[in-house]
């Protein structure tokens, strides 16, 4: 058994040998492309970054042959992988890399991988199955580039659409949030013994998604009870899943940072839930309890801290190892404490059999990456995330009313769909959306004129020259948005570390938009975006509304599609879209006395609620049916409604149950997401969907934190958004 093995070798390893395995460093070319990136003083001085002068390839290599390095991250080629893994099979005991990787969306940081919508995209097809086959088919993308471990699913819930890494979450709903992550970490780790199986991380531990002033790493200040209620859930959800491991966020929460939190990391994960998993850091955020947090007087007190607050593995520096040596030969440290992490991460890597398979096989590789099976599943992602935001009935176009059609805009034609997190790949593995739209709509003539890809320094005469071509067109397509790709890092407008502190439009954007549909012709907005846009103008004036989000690597084939009526759009809002960033925190699941008074001269309503989406069809809703009027704490209620697609076009409508506790001893959401279905109706169809309302979807806690379902009237609402006006509501009783 695994545990038997853990243990024999851990009696063989010596002090130093432990260390090293809960060391992860960078990879070699990841190394040496930073410091060449950085000046001789920066190198000197830079500790957050800790790519030393001093510090040199051959170092790594020497570290890693005797053991000094447990893992490695951002390795992206599988040629590096190999090499390191032969450095580490020269050590005394050939304990093997486990070597990590951001495959947040598809393995898409590495080249030649399929490359998913990132994940708000996939939150917003309500799609738990394609959660499950995406993360599936990314491990076994990972595992033929030797990559065993991926930092997803991030399953904070993002309530706040200045932060930039909203992109990567599931969104508002802690409950959406929490079942997608759960496939996610299902899909990615299978039944952590096999070939094709890789580790998930839930991250970041917590609290990092609402800032207080919005920017990544900021302050969170959060009270118990929003812990327990929105943010924890889906973490605990995750360590029930069986998630093995787990990453702290940059942030200090109420006073303590994440990284040296003995709360979170012992008291609630461990004990409360029971995680068997090992804990790792973020990048260099240990030592950010010294140089930026200010709560450890040195690096090494840094660490101490860390340690004895429950952290097993450090994401990349170099001073890791001889610190926690000396830490623990001082007697300030047991060995005790460092064999509890090193047996938790040997474990992981004996049960993904890296003992039996330390390499992957570069023959096979291109084999399993970027399969056609793949590539379906990129593109299907793709056509069931986008969201259909307005159509006053110019969707679907026709090839023969418009014939002459103008694209434009700084998403019309570049590879930022394949959204953060991804590296570029190559060009004939990428359709634009103006690829799409010719591929689609062969009939019809394009004219393009290119904005360039960067928002902030888009050309007066480039809007000039769209507005002026528009009045020549039958249709205009401005595709905006963000800029989301790492490989221009410092110029990007979405993403992680590219927080706002507003949610319009960047640069000429806005103006692009007024001038193209100043020319009379109708003109269709496509956004490309992580993060909510106040798209404020263009919703009332403009008479369709696409949002793509990152929509992956076949995501200009699906917006064509969708344009053209190939695809009918199925997809819901996984996050309110606010108008404007004053309205923040604006959420649809609020407590009630959230707009008792609303905001004077502008309104209180979002632009586009959570849960909202259109479709080429109609959906009725008819016959909403409680079982039950009255149940008793521990009982049941079965709910069935009625759907009928009323239009002319198959189409899948995702049905929605909200629920609210009427009175309570707290305060309580005004609504809840509990349950919703993907249902496929052929036109005129009508389906009874079904739906059971358990205990556990009443439950909250109550003024001593207990969890328990409290007797008194509950309301059941179910239709097609989370708008009053879009929900049936029928009420039972708990007595
Ligand atoms: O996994 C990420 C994390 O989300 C942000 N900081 C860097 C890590 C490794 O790339």
């Amino acid at each position: 058994p695994v545990k038997d093995r853990v243990e024999d070798l851990l009696k063989r390893m010596t002090l130093e040998e432990k260390v090293g395995q809960m060391n992860q460093f960078v990879g070699i070319e990841h190394f040496k492309s930073a410091q060449a990136s950085l000046t001789a003083e920066e190198l000197r001085t830079n500790t957050a970054n800790a790519f030393y002068p001093n510090t040199t390839v051959e170092d790594m290599i020497k570290w890693t042959e005797t053991g000094r390095i447990g893992s490695f991250l951002h390795v992206l080629t599988l040629k590096e992988a190999n090499y390191l893994q032969s450095l580490a099979m020269k050590s005394r005991l050939q304990i093997p890399i486990i070597f990590g990787i951001d495959a947040i969306h598809g393995n898409a940081n590495a080249p030649d991988n399929t490359v998913y919508p990132t994940n708000i995209g996939l939150a917003s097809s309500f799609d738990l199955d394609m959660a499950y086959k995406i993360a599936r088919q990314t491990a076994q993308e990972m595992r033929a580039m030797n990559m065993h471990w991926t930092f997803n699913p991030n399953v904070e819930v993002a309530r706040d659409a200045r932060w930039g890494r909203v992109g990567e979450t599931y969104g508002e709903d802690p409950y959406l949030v929490t079942l997608m992550g759960v496939q996610s970490v299902k899909g990615y780790q299978g039944n952590m013994n096999g070939k094709e199986d890789v580790l998930a991380c839930i991250k970041h531990f917590v609290g990092g998604s609402e800032p207080l002033n919005g920017t990544n790493g900021a302050p969170a200040d959060l009270s118990e009870r929003t812990l327990r209620e929105v943010f924890f859930p889906p973490f605990k959800a995750g360590v029930e899943a069986g998630a093995m491991s787990l990453m702290t966020a940059h942030n200090e929460l109420n006073g303590v940072p994440c990284h040296t939190n003995e709360w979170l990391m012992e008291d609630v994960l461990r004990k409360e839930w029971k995680f068997p998993g090992f804990v790792v850091s973020d990048w260099m955020d240990i030592e950010h309890t010294h140089d930026l947090h200010a709560t450890a007087e040195n690096i090494k007190e840094a660490f101490y801290q860390s340690i004895m607050a429950g952290m097993d593995m450090h994401m990349h520096g170099i001073l890791w190892n001889e610190y926690v040596v000396e830490l623990v030969k001082e007697g300030r440290i047991p060995e005790s404490r460092i064999d509890e992490s090193v047996r938790r991460i040997l474990d992981v890597k004996f049960r993904l059999g890296l003992f039996e398979n330390p390499y992957a096989d570069e023959k096979q590789s291109m084999k399993i990456r970027l399969s056609d099976e793949h590539r379906a599943t990129a593109l299907e992602a793709a056509r069931n995330g986008i969201v259909l935001l307005k159509n006053s009935g110019v969707l679907p176009l026709s090839q023969d009313k418009y014939k002459k059609v103008l694209v434009t805009g700084i998403n019309a034609n570049d590879m930022n769909i394949l959204g953060d997190w991804s590296a570029v790949q190559k060009e004939e593995n990428v359709t634009t959306i103006l690829e799409g739209l010719k591929m689609i709509a062969p009939q019809t003539n394009f004219d393009f004129v290119d904005q360039g890809w960067d928002p902030r320094n888009m050309s007066q005469a480039k809007v000039d020259e769209a507005a002026d071509k528009a009045k020549d067109a039958d249709l205009n397509i401005v595709v905006a948005g963000e800029y989301m790709m790492r490989f221009r890092w410092k110029d990007r407008t979405g993403g992680e570390d590219t927080d706002r502190s507003d949610i319009d439009l960047v640069g000429l954007q806005n103006e692009l938009i007024k001038k193209v549909a100043a020319s009379g012709k109708p003109t269709i907005l496509i956004l490309v975006n992580g993060r909510q846009l106040g798209v404020e103008w263009a919703a009332e004036n403009l008479p369709a509304i696409v949002e793509a989000w990152e929509p992956g690597m076949y995501g200009g084939q699906a917006v064509a599609e969708i344009l053209y009526g190939k695809v009918n759009p199925s997809a819901k809002l996984a996050v309110t879209i606010p108008r404007s960033v004053g309205q923040l925190q604006m959420i649809y699941n609020h407590k009630p006395s959230q707009y008792f008074h609303p905001y004077v001269v502008k309104p209180s309503t979002p632009l586009y609620p959570f849960g909202y989406g259109l479709s080429y069809t109609t959906y009725k809703y008819d016959d909403l049916t409680l079982d039950k009027s009255e149940i008793g704490k521990d009982g049941n209620v079965n709910v069935s409604v009625k759907v009928t697609n009323t239009g002319n076009r198959d189409g899948v409508e995702i049905v929605q149950l909200y629920i609210r506790d009427k009175f309570s001893c707290v305060t309580r959401p005004v609504k809840e997401l509990k349950d919703f279905a993907r249902v496929a109706l052929k036109a005129g169809e009508s389906k009874i969907v079904k739906f059971n309302v358990t205990p556990d979807k009443l439950a909250f806690y109550d003024k001593k934190m207990n969890w328990q379902v409290e007797p008194g009237e509950f309301v059941v609402m179910v239709g097609t958004s989370s708008e009053d006006s879009a929900l049936l509501k029928r009420s039972f009783l708990v007595k």
